[in-house]
């Protein structure tokens, strides 16, 4: 038994001659030695940085083609030859020796109790812990090498400060590459209590580069990390009384963001079989991401030959359009805000939202109630709701200077930026000033009694537009109710007809009195919308009829109410039975597979075949009601459209939908497509099969949520392994497999991989397996 090992060694020449990741207070560890992390990802020992000849005691990811060092403990004391030795004292003090016996780095950690038996341990993650040997898996650590970040962080750190040592973590660049001693640039995410969360990278105290604010899901800005296997990563923030830091959870921690001694922050993902770092962010990007490039009221757009503009509403000092300006304050207010009449706010899309460093963050504030404040407060420059989580509250107050403002072309958010009311008036104007030309031309040759005349026109205009919109009305077989009727069907909606609570208000169920059973959505207040626009909206969406939509019957509206009245389902929705143990088994396969393509064919006919062609954008199992023989039917469609706000196209600022099912690009950039809806049916058809929500699923072995779980059985060629064990062994292997590979393909994740509808609703194997094809291309597949 021996030999081997021993032979083994002398094979790698003496470098990796410990098994273990630990060592305890009876070894140590001198320079040609190293332990390694249980995962054979990260290796501890002894180095030298590029060119350098100092030694240095550092932890590096193991294996990959450059050494790529990821802490070293005597950064700022190097040893000059290759005499050091590391030990762990009894009281849990880890100490960098050199050969004359001086200390060189100590972790300066200590426990009181003797009876410990302490062991120095490379985590899985790269941490390096001191900790009770006796107690695996324990978090609380008696020393940790995360608690002082260098310049590169790795999944599980935690940057940010806590409030009770008042100690903060953030990364320090090295000064160059052969000398890790701290440089020039630091990264640090803003911690002061009562400012919202965004994250600088500084030369000394300048602030060089900006990233954030955070948005609920990722700092904005950065693009996101995803991986073929997880879909959605999770960066987040937590907030407590105590601490206050930024971590990112990465499912297999094969991701680092270091900081250049050059100050550019760099995320690369660990690549395999052959480890490689692949570059997938690099900050600065383009001139634009230079911290404050066109100084405060400015805009910077890279589309544009000149990148510096004023935002509109704010002028140059100087008139001198030669003058090319770069990073001087050259843009001012036109005139000083009196919170006068006609003072409104202009929205920006797609924008970089300004330093929040003097803006206040008010967390449960709806974006309404955040314009009233900012109007209210003449100071108040600007608005915005940071937030693009579903639901998400939060408004976000600018006092001041907007500095660093830019166009991101595709991961921005809105900004609404307060204009006096010439300059509102100027734009509107703009648009308008035919209409403007001619109506004040005629005003100006109208006497009194023309005017009456013309309001009389306009009224019987009016009346036939109405008319008109009751005729198609009539066609389109919609009845409008009276809050009455639907009141005494709800039995005054009580709190026992309640149905459930959908993304845009509570759903009744009711009795008419003539018997009818229908289901009553009660709209929520924030639409914003029109009573006439509301009525042309539920006109067209009556229009949308299929065998796979829910139908409408008609609406109600009274003062501040709206609401839809709906044919009732019995069988209540999807979810009700997939995620409930006890009824998951009433839906066997020959059900389950039918109501696949009945959704499938629903999503046709909105995507393609209706006149409107209609984005879902919140498809789930829970929008997938049953009648009762069990065919399902797609029911808030066309909802998305009512609430939709006049912006840019593609782009919403109020991401509606649910986690687990929306798309990457939809809930980090609010880009919505008919591809966000095949992404949700790809994510349905998944839980289908399994019996298993997306949402807060993790697989014990590796942590994959249900898509990277499902990926990874497809790639072990397992995937029957997915279905749903109520079902036992009653089902099609054919049909099953298919479903899997369509919602594979579905949820890939770039846009462009993923299948447009008609393809995967065919069933006929050619189409299919043209998308198989295309599958195996885009993601590396070979078998
Ligand atoms: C540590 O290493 C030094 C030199 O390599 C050796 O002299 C010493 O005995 C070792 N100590 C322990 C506790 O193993
Ligand atoms: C750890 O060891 C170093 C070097 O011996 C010493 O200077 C330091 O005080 C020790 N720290 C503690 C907490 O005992
Ligand atoms: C820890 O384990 C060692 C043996 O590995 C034992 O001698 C010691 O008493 C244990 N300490 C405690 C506190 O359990
Ligand atoms: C971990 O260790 C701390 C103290 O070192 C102790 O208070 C805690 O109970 C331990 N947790 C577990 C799960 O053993
Ligand atoms: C995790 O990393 C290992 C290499 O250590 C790799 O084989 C595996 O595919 C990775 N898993 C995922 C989900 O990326
Ligand atoms: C180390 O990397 C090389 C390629 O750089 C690869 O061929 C080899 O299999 C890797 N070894 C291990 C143990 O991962
Ligand atoms: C501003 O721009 C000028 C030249 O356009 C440059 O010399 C100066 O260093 C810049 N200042 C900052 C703070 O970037
Ligand atoms: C918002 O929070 C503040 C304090 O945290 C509280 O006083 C206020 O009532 C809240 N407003 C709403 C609408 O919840
Ligand atoms: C406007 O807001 C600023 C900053 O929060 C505050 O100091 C000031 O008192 C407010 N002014 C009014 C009139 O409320
Ligand atoms: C964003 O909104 C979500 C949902 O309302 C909320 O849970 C989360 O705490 C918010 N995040 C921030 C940073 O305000
Ligand atoms: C009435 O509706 C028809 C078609 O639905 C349309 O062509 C016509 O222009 C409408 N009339 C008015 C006055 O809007
Ligand atoms: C569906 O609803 C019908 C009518 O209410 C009922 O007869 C049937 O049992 C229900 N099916 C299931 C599986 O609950």
């Amino acid at each position: 038994m021996l030999l081997p090992y021993t032979t083994l060694c002398l094979l790698m020449l003496v470098t990796t001659c410990r098994s273990s990741d630990t060592i305890d207070v009876h070894q140590n560890i001198s320079d040609g030695e190293t332990i390694v992390s249980g995962n054979a990802r990260f290796e501890l020992g002894f180095f030298s940085p590029g060119n350098s000849k100092n030694r240095y005691l550092g932890i590096w990811f193991k294996n990959t083609s450059s050494q790529t060092v990821a802490w070293v403990a005597n950064r700022e004391t190097p040893l000059i030859d290759n005499s050091g030795v590391v030990k762990l004292d009894n009281q849990g003090n880890l100490t960098l020796i050199d050969g004359s016996g001086k200390v060189i780095w100590s972790s300066n950690s200590l426990v009181s109790s003797r009876n410990i038996n302490l062991v120095v341990q490379l985590l899985d993650t790269g941490n390096l812990v001191i900790r009770n040997g006796n107690i695996s898996n324990n978090e609380s650590f008696i020393w940790q090498s995360f608690d002082y970040p260098e310049d590169t962080y790795l999944p599980r750190m935690k940057m940010g400060k806590n409030f009770i040592t008042g100690r903060e973590t953030y990364l320090t660049s090295w000064r160059s590459v052969d000398d890790p001693s701290p440089g020039e640039y630091t990264l640090r995410v803003s911690t002061e209590k009562g400012k919202y969360t965004q994250a600088y990278v500084k030369r000394g105290s300048a602030i060089v580069l900006r990233i954030g604010p955070y948005n609920g899901i990722t700092f904005s800005g950065q693009a996101n990390y995803a991986s073929d296997a997880n879909p959605i990563s999770d960066s987040n923030v937590i907030v407590h009384q105590n601490e206050m830091y930024s971590a990112y959870i990465s499912k297999n921690n094969t991701i680092r963001a270091i900081v250049t001694p050059g100050g550019k922050l760099e995320i690369s993902l660990l690549k395999f079989p052959n480890p490689e770092w692949i570059p997938i962010l690099t900050m600065p990007r383009d001139y634009c991401d230079n911290y404050g490039v066109c100084g405060p009221y400015g805009n910077c757009n890279t589309a544009t030959s000149r990148y510096c503009r004023c935002l509109t509403g704010f002028e140059r000092k100087t008139l001198d359009e030669t003058n090319s300006y770069t990073n001087t304050s050259v843009c001012k207010q036109s005139m000083p805000f009196d919170c006068g009449l006609g003072e409104g706010f202009q929205k920006f899309s797609s924008m970089k939202l300004p330093d929040t460093e003097n803006a206040v963050f008010i967390s449960n504030m709806s974006l309404l109630d955040c314009e009233v404040a900012c109007k209210n407060n003449c100071s108040c420059n600007a608005y915005a709701n940071p937030n693009i989580t579903i639901g998400g509250v939060g408004c976000l107050l600018w006092y001041g200077g907007l500095i660093d403002v830019r166009v991101y072309p595709q991961n921005g958010q809105d900004l609404y930026v307060r204009l006096a009311a010439s300059k509102l008036l100027d734009l509107h104007s703009k648009k308008k000033r035919v209409v403007m030309e001619v109506s004040l031309s005629i005003a100006a040759v109208l006497t009194f009694s023309g005017l009456i005349l013309t309001f009389h026109t306009w009224r019987k205009w009016k009346k036939r537009l109405e008319a008109n919109s009751s005729n198609q009305m009539a066609s389109a077989e919609v009845s409008v109710f009276s809050l009455s009727k639907i009141s005494r069907a709800t039995n005054d909606f009580s709190v026992d007809n309640k149905l459930g609570e959908g993304g845009f208000g509570p759903v009744y169920k009711g009795q008419l009195d003539e018997g009818r059973e229908i289901a009553v959505k009660r709209l929520s207040k924030t639409s914003g919308q029109g009573i006439d626009e509301f009525k042309n909206e539920v006109i067209c969406i009556a229009k949308l009829q299929h065998r796979n939509l829910v139908k409408l019957l008609g609406y109600c509206v009274q003062g501040e109410e709206k609401m839809l009245i709906y044919e009732y389902m019995p069988n209540k929705s999807l979810d009700s039975f997939l995620f409930d143990e006890s009824r998951k088994s009433l839906l066997d396969w020959p059900k389950r597979f039918h109501i696949i393509h009945g959704i499938a064919r629903g999503l046709l006919y909105l995507h393609q075949d209706s006149r409107l062609k209609v984005v879902h954008r919140d498809l789930k199992a829970g929008n997938i009601l049953l009648d009762h023989q069990m065919r399902p039917k797609i029911s808030d469609f066309g909802l998305a459209r009512m609430f939709k706000e006049d912006e840019n196209e593609a782009n919403t600022k109020r991401v509606v939908g649910t986690l687990g099912y929306i798309s990457p690009e939809y809930a980090v950039n609010g880009l919505y497509s008919v591809k966000s809806d095949i992404f949700s049916f790809g994510v349905l058809l998944l839980e289908i099969v399994s019996g298993k929500k997306n949402r807060g699923f993790i697989h014990e072995d590796h942590n994959d949520n249900l898509l990277g779980h499902t990926w990874r059985l497809y790639k072990e060629d397992k995937s029957l392994d997915l279905i749903d064990e109520c079902l036992h062994a009653s089902y099609s292997t054919c049909e099953v497999l298919r479903s899997i590979h369509v919602g594979l393909l579905c949820v890939q994740h770039r846009v462009e991989d993923r299948p447009d509808t008609p393809i995967v609703v065919a069933s006929d194997g050619s189409r299919i397996f043209y998308q198989w094809v295309h599958c195996f291309r885009c993601l590396n597949f070979n078998r």
